[in-house]
């Protein structure tokens, strides 16, 4: 059996970071097992930049930035956990610079920063707008410099514990299909995102399937906060890709059927740079209100115009975007409009952990978008979620350095990696009377309708059954393909599993939250509710397989609960 001092699951901005911290211990034995090519890893699609107050541009400093994001989570971030990060920022970029990460520069040689949703100054710093694929691409090169051992194309499916200790994984070799036990005194999940429910609108890649967070609730490891999904206000119309909130930082404007600059009556201060849940939710109410766009195939959206910021600036700043809208909308934003309307893109809830990315297991660690600090609460600050996994990556690295140098292997139930490899052939030898492609889409559907922008009890009842329906019928869905290398069809249909049963847990989280806060906006609780809601929920699965929900108080230091106006 493979064995390792700490295994990291998942090789975006997370994992490599901890897997950079870890490899300062040569006598320590690590490795990284990603089920994509590193560099393929989502982290790569963060488009307008990480924040640290830096005050490149204007005066500023991290005790501001802390306010600014406790206040864009709607006071549910846990301030320590805040403080934190944003003390750190400045440090962790600095961290990256001299590794060779090229940020785009002011005249002056420092690093330039621009402004972003929520923020009081321009505090995004940012390489044009490829933020997170030059972030990637510098981790990777200094892992390998650093000799850090890489399983690519590794798959993992179930975390192995005694109740008390971490014992390994059991992971799937996608290029074999043998199914092998990992042993190890640590592992840190870092395997990002679940925003892939939401299969029909979402800019997130094909991968981020909740693996990390569905292994911990199979594993009896709570969750938090999973009712707080965030939707982007900016994505293409027909395909949900992103299209940086950096576009209205530069400058953009959101233009309804009036040729109206809307955000004038949701967040007169503001505007565009409002934090992300109230943009999203104005775009909604100006289409739900008849002032949006309808194209020939039914597409509703609102426009995005950057034509006024001039060829140069758009070819400098915003090269990917001007590409992304001729090839996807046939739209060059340097003549015309982009059609856009907002899309399922990060998830704030996940595996519950502290500040050292610790779990209730001893030895199993969760980092990034899978974890839930909490730094983001109700609703993340655009450039704080690249800020998060790399702090909270270093971090979690760290204290797992620290756990395995005092702590040996437990033993290892072999019968875990048979009971994988038994489920495994029971989805080749299923009666296929269910189809991946439609519970998928009906999946999608159903989260949409019941778990979406504006969220009501009616509806959320409807679709917390209509998931746990499609999870019975998932069980009916039989993998044909019977190849063992690279079975993308078997991939899919295990990465769909998990999506369901992380879905549950969003509903169920949105279901109890009978107020509405952040991302979480309840049409028929439309206050936020600091008497009885300023909590965290906490989800896990009991013995019996049931869904359990209790609370958890939020750390406040500095910042008291106040109306949130922007
Ligand atoms: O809009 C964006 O560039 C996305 C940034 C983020 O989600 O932090």
């Amino acid at each position: 059996m493979l064995q390792y001092d700490i295994l990291i699951v998942g090789a975006g901005g997370a994992g490599l970071y901890a897997a950079l911290e870890t490899s300062k211990r040569k006598e320590i034995k690590v490795a990284v097992i990603s089920k994509v090519f590193p560099t393929r890893s989502h982290t790569g699609a963060a488009q307008g930049g990480i924040n640290a107050a830096l005050g490149n541009v204007a005066p500023d400093s991290p005790e501001k930035h802390a306010y600014d994001t406790v206040k864009g989570s709607d006071f549910l971030a846990d301030q320590d956990a805040v403080e934190l990060m944003c003390q750190t920022a400045p440090k962790i970029i600095r961290e990256m610079e001299h590794m060779g990460l090229p940020f785009s520069r002011l005249q002056s040689g420092k690093i330039a920063q621009r402004p972003f949703g929520g923020a009081s100054f321009p505090r995004t710093c940012y390489a044009a707008d490829k933020t997170g694929h030059v972030m990637l691409q510098t981790l990777y090169e200094q892992c390998i410099r650093n000799d850090v051992t890489f399983l690519n194309e590794w798959f993992a499916l179930s975390l192995v514990h005694n109740g008390e200790r971490i014992a390994g994984v059991v992971a799937i070799d996608l290029r074999t299909g043998e199914v092998h036990g990992i042993r190890a005194k640590a592992v840190i999940l870092a395997t990002g995102g679940h925003a892939r429910i939401y299969w029909k609108r979402t800019s997130n890649a094909l991968g981020n399937t909740g693996d990390g967070p569905a292994m911990a609730l199979r594993a009896g490891v709570p969750l938090k906060d999973m009712e707080f999904v965030q939707f982007h206000p900016t994505g293409l119309r027909r395909t949900g890709i992103l299209v940086t909130e950096g576009a209205r930082g530069e400058g953009g404007y959101l233009i309804n059927n009036k040729g109206e600059r809307f955000m004038k009556r949701y967040a007169p201060e503001k505007m565009e740079l409002a934090p992300r849940d109230l943009v999203s939710r104005a775009i909604e109410t100006e289409i739900m209100e008849g002032r949006g766009f309808k194209d020939s195939e039914g597409n509703e959206f609102i426009y995005l115009d950057l034509r006024h910021l001039g060829r140069k600036k758009i070819l400098e700043r915003l090269p990917q975007i001007r590409e992304l809208a001729i090839d996807f909308e046939g739209v060059d934003p340097i003549e015309e409009p982009i059609p856009v309307r907002p899309t399922a893109h990060y998830s704030m809830g996940g595996i519950d952990v502290d500040i050292h990315g610790r779990t209730k297991i001893k030895g199993l660690y969760a980092a990034g978008e899978c974890s839930c600090v909490s730094v983001h609460g109700a609703n993340r600050l655009g450039g704080n979620s690249l800020l998060d996994i790399v702090v909270f990556g270093k971090l979690s690295g760290e204290d797992a350095v620290n756990y395995v140098s005092e702590s040996s292997f437990v033993s290892f139930d072999e019968m875990a990696v048979k009971r994988e490899e038994e489920k495994i052939r029971a989805l080749f030898d299923a009666d296929g009377k269910e189809k991946l492609s439609d519970l998928r889409n009906e999946l999608s559907e159903v989260m949409t309708y019941g778990a979406g922008i504006f969220r009501e009890e009616k509806k959320m009842k409807e679709a917390l059954e209509k998931v746990r329906e499609i999870r019975e019928r998932a069980k009916h869905i039989k993998v044909h393909d019977r190849e063992m290398t690279f079975n993308t069809n078997l991939q899919q249909t295990l990465e769909f599993l998990n999506l369901v049963e992380v879905a549950e847990t969003i509903v169920l989280g949105a279901l109890e939250r009978k107020e509405s806060r952040g991302a979480h906006f309840r049409i028929d609780y439309p206050e936020r509710d600091d008497e009885n809601f300023l909590k965290h929920s906490i989800i896990e699965r009991t013995e019996d397989g049931e869904l359990r929900i209790s609370w958890k108080p939020v750390k406040i230091t500095k910042f008291q609960p106040e109306e949130r106006k922007y």
